[in-house]
């Protein structure tokens, strides 16, 4: 990972260490936010810390770095750690929302500016990307994830890190990135947060670390282990996981930190006796630093001392810590260079978080073409919602500095671009997302029946969602639904906007409004892309990154499933509401269905629509037969036949038939933005070199099998077009 110019640097220092300080390094302590406190000063001095998290106050982490700089005996520098998950000042789309774009160079122009937002505060470290795959919209921090598919989080998570890092991890913008949560975080069962998982070396293998391991290979510079158990082995102390797979098989040599307090709770998991036994197994299953709990400190030289850890693997995670730091060019210029950076929210930063907005929002239903609304025919339309105007709620979870003030609400965008020539009534008609109190819905009835249109602006607050913030329903909160019905019933055209940190189950909602865009929780600039992409100034182009459920019942539910051996299909399905009286057991067919609800998603992966109507044809493939280090040539043509320029997001996907073990039904392999204006038509080329057809098998190696393959092209996982070969 490191050049030896940096490992020798790193030995050379290591040598000149007291054992005080080279257990220091493995500290990381909490800031005390917005001041110094003389103990915190003390332990910086006398060298306990090798990181301090959540200071941001400019002036704070300049005076802890020259405490660690100058007045130190080694003056070795600090690293500082924050949580810049989706901007800093700038708050771009939820990282869930990003993925919707499906657009690493987006991605990571957002990391950059993070990443340059962050540095002019000397925050150098933020503990993201978090690429945990997960399938359960009940998790509260499917709201931070980059979906449900590990190619996609992969490539995301890849530009994430090359947006924070940039191509030279010392410059005064580039900020270390750290790939979390390792690993399994996302299967938490019950989608309860901190709950415990259990997936099998075959899901692990081919599901949970593709991410970790592809980030590993682009230089993600640090990683987090997660809080969960794994398999009844807490990941902070798994050594499987952290020294047999990411040290030993994978080489990684990027230093690991625990999550918050991780290591310590170990004893609460009932893993470990005490803080003695948690610093052991964290420690020799190769974490490197704390982050904030005191077992390391407190334990470590204890258990060199009784010879159960060696002065070797002390010395090696400090190389890490040290290694870092050197990378990052701490030790030349350990202070925030603020003058060589570009302004906070500057005009440019808040056309980015634009273009994401505008890139983040999936058009999920517009029967009738009612978007985008004309303007030039709009006499009034009126705005309901609690989530319209409210530019703290919008910006969503994991948002320590980003603030309210700077936000462009969907109300103040709407208002900007249509009057005076149409007028716009604003009724809030619930105090927040959950509120049950109804006496404004009267209202927002009248104001709806005077409208040409109304715009509901419904979902979840920011904090409905993200760190521990699960549900065990995913309907829309409180009387929404009701609110809902009650503008339907008006007869004048809805057109619903959800605000959210999560796919919600919206089944009984839609027939009931005419058009459906779904805005995530869209940051700084959301007001102003809802806006756009409503009044037809752009065309959505997202497309979704996690499967909509129907039901919460559903869930997990997502496109890569398992075929099975008693598959349900249009002709075996029937619902419960139409078996005949007394239907004798075996009458009925026998398929993995739920009898209450429809085997199908609500919305499926990959699932977004435009303003325009697209026609896939003519499917080419290079050859019908490769063979494992060949490269596959596909070929088709994507028509716009419609009246609106569009971007399109094409999808390739595979289904290995047999394997030695058994496969999904569909796996996504490729994907390109493709922009065409209206009437044009383009050439498509994908390249799927077959070695990206590996998978762990049964004998948990990894290795692409022969045999026959089908493919699909399209416009999302239920696609367009399909072909075979084989791999021989
Ligand atoms: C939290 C989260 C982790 C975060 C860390 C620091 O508990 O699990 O993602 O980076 O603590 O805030």
């Amino acid at each position: 990972m490191y050049d030896s110019a940096i490992t020798d640097r790193a030995n050379q220092l290591l040598s000149r260490m007291t054992l005080a300080e080279k257990l220091g390094q493995l500290n990381q302590l909490s800031g005390n936010y917005g001041q110094v406190s003389d103990a915190l000063a003390e332990q910086i001095r006398t060298g306990q810390a090798g990181s301090i998290i959540n200071e941001v106050e400019p002036g704070i982490v300049k005076k802890l770095q020259q405490l660690a700089v100058e007045e130190s005996r080694l003056g070795i520098p600090l690293l500082f750690g924050r949580d810049v998950i989706h901007g800093f000042r700038t708050i771009f789309p939820l990282p869930l929302a990003q993925a919707c774009s499906w657009s690493p160079e987006l991605v990571e122009k957002c990391a950059r500016v993070s990443a340059n937002e962050a540095a002019t505060t000397g925050v150098n470290w933020t503990f993201a990307p978090m690429i945990d795959i997960t399938r359960d919209p009940r998790w509260g921090r499917v709201a931070e994830c980059l979906g449900e598919d590990p190619w996609l989080c992969a490539k995301l998570g890849e530009a994430m890190v090359k947006g924070f890092q940039s191509n030279d991890l010392s410059s005064p913008g580039a900020i270390a990135a750290c790939a979390k949560h390792f690993a399994g975080y996302g299967a938490s069962e019950s989608g309860r947060d901190y709950n415990t998982t259990d997936i099998s070396e075959h899901n692990l293998r081919n599901l949970y670390l593709p991410p970790f391991n592809a980030l590993a290979e682009v230089g993600a510079a640090t990683m987090m282990t997660a809080f969960n158990d794994l398999n009844g082995v807490p990941a902070s102390g798994n050594s499987w996981l952290l020294k047999q797979v990411l040290r030993d098989e994978w080489g990684y040599e990027g230093m690991v930190v625990s999550d918050w307090a991780s290591i310590e709770q170990m004893q609460l998991h009932g893993f470990t006796e005490n803080g003695k036994e948690s610093a052991f197994e964290a420690f020799n299953a190769s974490v490197d630093m704390e982050m904030v709990s005191p077992t390391y400190r407190n334990e470590l030289e204890g258990l060199l001392k009784e010879g159960r850890i060696q002065p070797k693997q002390l010395d090696a995670a400090v190389v890490r810590i040290l290694s870092l730091k050197l990378a990052m060019g701490l030790f030349e210029q350990p202070y925030a260079q603020p003058e060589k950076l570009p302004e906070l929210v500057c005009e440019e930063h808040r056309q980015l978080a634009k273009e994401a907005a505008l890139k983040s929002c999936v058009l999920l239903k517009n029967q009738n073409q009612t978007l985008p609304l004309d303007e030039d025919s709009l006499n009034s339309i009126t705005v309901i919602g609690p989530l319209a105007n409210d530019g703290y709620e919008q910006l969503g979870t994991w948002v320590f500095d980003g603030k309210e003030e700077d936000s462009i609400t969907s109300l103040q965008a709407i208002r900007d671009a249509l009057e005076p020539s149409c007028r716009v009534n604003f009724v809030k008609a619930l105090a927040t997302s959950r509120s049950k109190d109804d006496r404004e819905f009267q209202q927002a009835v009248e104001a709806a029946k005077a409208a040409d249109a109304a715009l509901l602006f419904l979902g979840e607050e920011a904090i409905l969602s993200g760190e521990a913030h699960c549900r065990a329903e995913l309907n829309l909160p409180g009387a929404q639904e009701r609110l809902i019905e009650e503008i339907a019933a008006t007869g004048t055209p809805v057109i619903l906007i959800i605000l959210a940190g999560r796919p919600l189950t919206l089944e009984s909602v839609l027939p009931k409004v005419d058009a459906l865009l779904y805005a995530w929780h869209p940051g700084t600039m959301g007001g102003a892309a809802i806006a756009d992409l409503l009044l037809g100034k752009a065309s959505p182009s997202g497309k979704l990154p996690i499967t909509f459920p129907r039901k919460v019942g559903q869930i997990p539910i997502y496109y890569g499933q398992k075929h099975g051996g008693k598959p349900v299909t249009p002709e075996n399905y029937v619902h419960m509401d139409n078996f005949e009286a007394r239907a004798p057991q075996t009458s009925l067919g026998m398929a993995a269905m739920h009898m209450d609800t429809h085997y199908t998603p609500l919305f499926p992966f990959g699932f977004g629509l435009s303003y325009t109507t697209l026609s896939y044809q003519d499917l080419q493939l290079s050859r019908s037969k490769l063979s494992r280090d060949e490269t596959l040539i596909i070929t088709a043509e994507l028509s716009n036949l419609g009246s609106f320029d569009c971007e399109e997001i094409v999808q390739l996907y595979v289904r290995d038939r047999v394997g030695s073990v058994t496969r999904p039904v569909k796996e996504l392999k490729g994907f390109q933005r493709i922009a065409l204006a209206k009437g044009e038509t383009k050439q498509l080329l994908f390249e799927l070199p077959i070695a990206d057809l590996a998978f762990y098998g049964r004998d948990l190696k990894q290795r692409v099998e022969p045999g026959q393959f089908a493919l699909w092209l399209g416009s999302s996982s239920e696609p367009e077009l399909q072909s075979s070969f084989e791999v021989v």
